[in-house]
């Protein structure tokens, strides 16, 4: 459930979010830049639900005119320390603090299914230019690797279904996307893994159970990697919709 205290929990844990959350793959700001239709390098961006400014910061280094909206203060915090020079302000995609028609891309990466879509879908539309897109993702464990697939069940058998909040969650009313998928993967040691695994909001919101619940992973994953490294394999789920250039609702790329 997205419940106000899941949305804020990331606050108290912004400096572990940043150390021990994965980035994202290049492949997804060159899907990002083709389902667009333009470079992103000039073009004028929000990164909506910023965090600490792990996605803001590859839309920044392709050249995108990016700043970062983030109704966080610890998150902010963090991402002010992380990326001197990228701007960001105290926002919610819920109410976006930028004049009408006045950007070319809205981003939200992994943080749309966090707003309300009666409110967030308005205020896309509302500072989209005609012609503007707006891209959403996930960044996925990949249910498709047998050890991935077996942890999500253990959580689920322990927190209850529907512990991972996405953006597959939520509904888009009345937008039309295009998606597109893709794969990749990072190798950290079960330490990071069980950081990373801990900056869910699930884990961050204090349920009973939570401590022990951690510490049988780390367990059950030391034995089955002795080494000590684990291959995190995730799946990001790209959405874009391109709003007409009669300025109507977003839809399909080329469409
Ligand atoms: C899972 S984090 C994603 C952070 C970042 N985009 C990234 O890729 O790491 C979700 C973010 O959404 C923010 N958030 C929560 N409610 C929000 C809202 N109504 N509007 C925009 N962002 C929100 C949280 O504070 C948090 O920073």
């Amino acid at each position: 459930m997205t419940t106000p205290s899941r949305a804020r929990s990331f606050n108290g844990a912004a400096a572990r979010y940043a150390d021990h959350r994965p980035s994202y793959p290049p492949a997804l700001l060159d899907a990002l830049e083709e389902l667009c239709g333009r470079p992103l390098a000039g073009a004028r961006v929000a990164d909506v639900g910023a965090g600490t400014g792990i996605a803001t910061a590859l839309l920044h280094a392709r050249g995108a005119r990016v700043t970062g909206v983030e109704p966080g203060a610890g998150m902010a915090a963090e991402f002010r320390r992380r990326n001197p020079g990228v701007p960001v302000v105290r926002g919610d995609g819920n109410r976006l603090p930028f004049a009408t028609g006045s950007l070319d891309l809205l981003t939200y990466a992994q943080s749309w299914h966090w707003t309300d879509p009666a409110q967030a879908v308005p205020e896309v539309l509302r500072v989209l230019r005609p012609g503007g897109a707006l891209a959403v993702w996930s960044n996925d464990p990949d249910t498709s690797v047998a050890w991935i697939a077996d942890q999500e069940a253990r959580i689920e058998e322990r927190f209850g279904p529907g512990w991972y909040i996405n953006e597959r969650t939520r509904p888009r009313p009345g937008l039309d996307f295009t998606t597109r998928l893709l794969r990749w993967s990072r190798r950290v040691s079960v330490d990071t893994h069980l950081a990373k695994l801990s900056t869910h909001s699930l884990f961050l919101i204090g349920r009973p159970g939570t401590e022990a619940f951690l510490a049988e992973e780390r367990v059950r994953l030391t034995g089955l990697f002795p080494d000590g490294w684990v291959d995190e394999r995730y799946a990001v789920e790209l959405n874009v919709a391109v709003r007409g250039p009669d300025g109507g609702r977003p839809t399909r790329p080329g469409a």
